[in-house]
């Protein structure tokens, strides 16, 4: 997999799949820096929605999420980031699709946590474009649980992929197209997820 193959993926089917996208040290670093967040206690239960009308709903998602601050990122963030400013500007490029800004945190899924069936995009703000989320969990397996979920064709539910989310793989899909879940996590599923945006029209 390189770039060109997944800007091909995405204009064909909506979504893309990078295995090995991090080494296994870029995976060490990031998991263990995501263990010291939550340990420090900067891990809040996830809301759903935008801004002041977030809302904790815990039957609709259950992840605890730390967000990277774009303005001091630790050592360890950076490399990630630049990483993945490298597959803005190949989208920009090649798909004119406008990308100018990254949002993105940590997340993690205790045992018994889940987040149900949506899209990524706002329903009051279109600026989110192309999601991203790459995976830390080492030795992960199927019993394990917590594959994403891609309903690959909008409007049929009965066609869909399960991504195992395993250490380094990384995945991306149009943010407001694609339906897409977490399945239940029987362990703790940690990750990273992040967000292309355009400037919004609405
Ligand atoms: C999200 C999300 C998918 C994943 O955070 O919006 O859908 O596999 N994450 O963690
Ligand atoms: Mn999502």
């Amino acid at each position: 997999m390189n770039l060109e193959e997944m800007i091909e993926d995405v204009l064909k089917k909506g979504y893309s799949i990078f295995p090995d996208f991090l080494n296994q040290n870029e995976v060490s670093s990031l998991s263990f820096e995501s263990e010291q967040f939550l340990q420090n206690g900067a891990f809040k239960q996830a809301g759903i929605g935008k801004g002041p009308a977030t809302q904790v709903v815990s039957t609709t998602r259950s992840d605890l999420i730390h967000w990277f601050d774009p303005h001091s990122l630790t050592p360890t963030q950076s490399i990630l980031w630049e990483r993945l400013k490298i597959i803005q500007s190949a989208f920009n490029e090649s798909l004119f699709m406008g990308l100018w800004d990254l949002e993105g945190h940590y997340a993690l899924y205790p045992p018994g946590t889940f987040y149900r069936r949506h899209r990524d995009s706002f329903q009051s703000d279109d600026a989110r474009t192309l999601s991203i989320v790459v995976y830390f969990n080492q030795n992960w397996k199927p019993d394990d649980g917590g594959q994403l979920r891609i309903y690959p064709i909008e409007q049929d539910l009965n066609h869909f992929i399960d991504i195992p989310p395993r250490a380094g793989t990384l995945v991306c899909f149009l943010s407001q197209t694609i339906e897409h879940e977490v399945r239940p996590s029987l362990t703790h599923r940690k990750s990273f997820a992040g967000w292309f945006k355009k400037r919004s029209s609405t």
